[in-house]
């Protein structure tokens, strides 16, 4: 029982710290700006991202980093956040 709890504790603490990463890659990433404080934009043209499917997230990224998805100001913004990917993706799942 014990170690049930501890094992759920660490878990709790490490999902808590990759979340808090993923907020700072986001906001440091200059992605709010566009796409809102915790991904839903104020603005009609930006797409709202908060609750996307981590794994969806992920896959546009890269392919605006490969260029194959296309769209100019995307193409640079991924560029900045290389390798921060999958924290900022996991940060937006879990928003509502
Ligand atoms: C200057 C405004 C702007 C900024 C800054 C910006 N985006 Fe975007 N983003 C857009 C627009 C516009 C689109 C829609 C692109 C298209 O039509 O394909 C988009 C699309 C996306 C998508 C695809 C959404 C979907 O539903 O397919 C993701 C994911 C995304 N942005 C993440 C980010 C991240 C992460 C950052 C920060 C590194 C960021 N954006 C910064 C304007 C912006």
């Amino acid at each position: 029982m014990k170690r049930i709890l501890l094992v759920a504790t660490v878990a709790t603490f490490t999902m808590g710290f990759a979340q808090a990463d993923g907020a700072a890659d986001y906001a440091g990433g200059g992605c709010a700006s566009c796409h809102g404080a915790i991904g839903v934009s104020a603005i009609p043209t930006y797409p709202n991202l908060a609750g996307q499917n981590a794994a969806y997230t992920v896959k546009q990224l890269k392919d605006f980093q490969t260029g194959a998805r296309k769209d100019p100001t995307m193409n640079a913004m991924a560029a900045i956040i290389a390798g921060k990917e999958q924290s900022i993706a996991d940060f937006l799942a879990a928003q509502k």
